[in-house]
């Protein structure tokens, strides 16, 4: 098996070594990959990860079974139909379901349709909709531009002041281009992502995970990729999970097969567990960055032989995942300036000094230069530690990172601090 995974961050990196442990012992190549992926022997293609002619001309060029799909652009833009012309089989749903992420009214019309709970919205279409909109809407209040924007496109308003001023990041400086905006209620509560394995008939929940979007410590400055994660969620069982996975995964599942768009691959379910129980705040068409980085080195299951199963209609039948009893908690190193910027070209020391079977340093915006690891983009490497309890997970990724340097380091030091407190207690 010829396997091709596109992307080049944390999470590409997290699926190549999850599939170096398949027991099928696929060869893998990247497009673009990083210098991690690079080290642990996979062939990296220069090719951007959203360059969809490029991808499906390397895939032929290489012979490859298999194209694993991991971030969302090429998704919407339709790379797995592309790749599926031209006779390669891709992990991954067709642009038509990958609107689900690309477009937040389409997911909010889907979630209407089927009854999945959700925060309650207006779509506002351009500038006077939006104000008359703010003079009578309840606050705080979320305003969401419509399109992808690497998780940087939501703007949580306390008043109808800030509000007014998120219209003319939306309308006047168009910051995310010509987009309409969804207005959303401000919902609270405990965030969970939950993410299923999808055949375009069933959805099976794989382990859930919570991640940490802002910058700063104590959740605070603005939303980021994500800047750490932990798997599993403590008091969230298998059942749990199979339950929320019927109410707020299935029904969009069975919806999209009904309108003949059938959804393959991973569907991410952002919850925020409410007082009035648990609401989508948003799906991604996608594995989470850097959620997976914590599920995925707790999968003792054929990761292969489950991407393979997914991409066919109704080939997850009978599948069973089966997860390390262990904790997992990742750290996101991010570079100077990032989010707002990034920083690049700094070397990156202390990476051979961690060599522990409970640590996993996956790297994200790296590069290779004279031999040198340095760094290349805003998220720069993520540090997973595994352990019997979340605290010793913590410990262990932490006491990794620590040992890492660059030049303007980014790191929150709370990540997973309170859960594993609460736990203790
Ligand atoms: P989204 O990209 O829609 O998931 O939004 C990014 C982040 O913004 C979420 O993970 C939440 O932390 C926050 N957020 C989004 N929608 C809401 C909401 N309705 N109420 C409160 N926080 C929200
Ligand atoms: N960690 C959030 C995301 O992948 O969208």
């Amino acid at each position: 098996m010829r396997v091709l995974v596109v992307g080049g961050g944390g999470r590409e990196h997290a699926i190549v070594r999850a599939l170096m442990r398949s027991p099928q012992r696929p060869e893998l190549l990247a497009a673009p990959g990083n210098a991690g992926i690079a080290r642990d022997g996979v062939r990296c293609l220069e090719i951007a990860a959203d360059d969809v002619d490029g991808l499906v001309a390397g895939a032929r060029e290489h012979d490859c079974d298999l194209v694993v799909v991991g971030p969302e652009a090429p998704l919407v833009k339709g790379v797995v139909d592309a790749l599926g012309a031209a006779g390669v089989r891709a992990f991954g749903p067709s642009a038509a379901a990958a609107r689900i992420e690309g477009s937040k009214s389409y997911a909010k019309e889907l979630m209407g349709a089927v009854g999945v709970p959700t925060a309650a919205h207006a779509v506002l279409r351009d500038r006077g909709e939006a104000e008359a909109h703010l003079a009578r809407a309840s606050y705080p209040l979320v305003l969401k531009a419509d399109v992808l924007a690497a998780g940087k496109g939501v703007i949580v308003c306390a008043d109808e002041r800030e509000a007014r001023a998120a219209l003319d990041a939306f309308f006047e400086e168009r910051r995310f281009g010509r987009t309409s905006v969804v207005a959303e209620q401000f919902l609270e509560g405990e965030e969970l992502s939950l993410l299923a394995l999808c055949d375009g008939i069933r959805a099976v929940p794989m382990a859930p995970a919570r991640d940490f979007k802002r910058i700063g410590e104590g959740d605070r400055g603005p939303n980021t990729g994500g800047m750490g994660s932990f798997s599993p969620v403590p008091g969230l069982d298998d059942e749990r999970a199979r339950e929320l996975a019927q109410l707020v995964h299935q029904p969009i599942i069975d919806e999209l097969r009904r309108r003949g768009t059938p959804y393959h691959g991973v569907l991410y379910a952002g919850l925020m567990m409410t007082a009035e129980g648990p609401k989508v705040l948003e799906y991604n068409c996608r594995l989470g960055d850097p959620e997976t980085q914590a599920i995925l080195p707790r999968l003792r299951s054929d990761a292969l032989d489950l991407l393979e199963r997914s991409a066919r209609p109704g080939g997850l039948e009978g599948a069973r995942l089966e997860w390390s009893p262990s904790y997992a908690v990742t750290v996101v190193l991010a570079s100077r300036g990032y989010p707002a910027s990034s920083s690049s070209g700094d070397e990156i020391r202390g990476l051979d000094s961690i060599d522990s079977p409970e640590v996993e340093v996956l790297h994200a915006g790296t590069a290779e230069r004279d031999g040198r690891i340095v760094t290349a983009g805003g998220r720069v490497l993520n540090v997973t530690g595994s352990g019997a309890t979340i605290a010793q997970a913590r410990a262990r990724a932490y006491e990794a990172a620590e040992r890492i340097e660059f030049e303007g380091r980014q790191m929150r030091r709370d990540i997973a601090a309170r859960t594993a407190e609460e736990v203790s207690a």
